[in-house]
């Protein structure tokens, strides 16, 4: 099958890296570079090539990462796992139905490391980077 025009689907995979005492974790250190590759496998093994599969930086949603986003859908994605891409790639990309445990809201953006600590000042705003 001959690769189409625009894609018909973009997906990212945050594949962002933080120093170890940074406040917010990072995807890349939770394994995302494996998952960047293993979508890529799956939607060319699957023939989906009008899907695009893009590395990304912090999408922001760090606390539950990995992080992936899928456009237009305008679905998020967390915690995901290698063994959580086939799928992802069968049933959303494919078929248009998103795996409704893996998705991730907006309160998910909202979380902080520094959530909960009573040693900070009020209105301490933790870093993001
Ligand atoms: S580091 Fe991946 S979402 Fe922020």
């Amino acid at each position: 099958m001959a690769r189409a025009g625009m894609p018909r689907k973009f997906v990212f995979v945050c594949i962002n890296e933080r120093p170890d005492e940074h406040p917010r974790p990072s995807c890349i250190a939770r394994g995302s570079a494996e998952l960047f590759e293993a979508f890529r496998e799956e939607t060319g093994q699957q023939g989906l090539v009008d899907v695009k599969v893009v590395a990304s930086g912090c999408l922001e949603p760090c606390m539950v990462g990995p992080a992936v986003y899928v456009a237009p859908d305008d679905v998020w994605y967390g915690g995901v796992t290698r063994e959580d891409v086939s799928r992802i790639v069968s049933e959303h990309l494919a078929e248009d139905r998103p795996v409704e445990f893996l998705r991730i809201g907006r309160e998910e953006f909202e979380l902080s490391p520094l959530a909960g600590r009573s040693d900070l000042p009020p209105g301490h705003i933790p870093p993001v980077g």
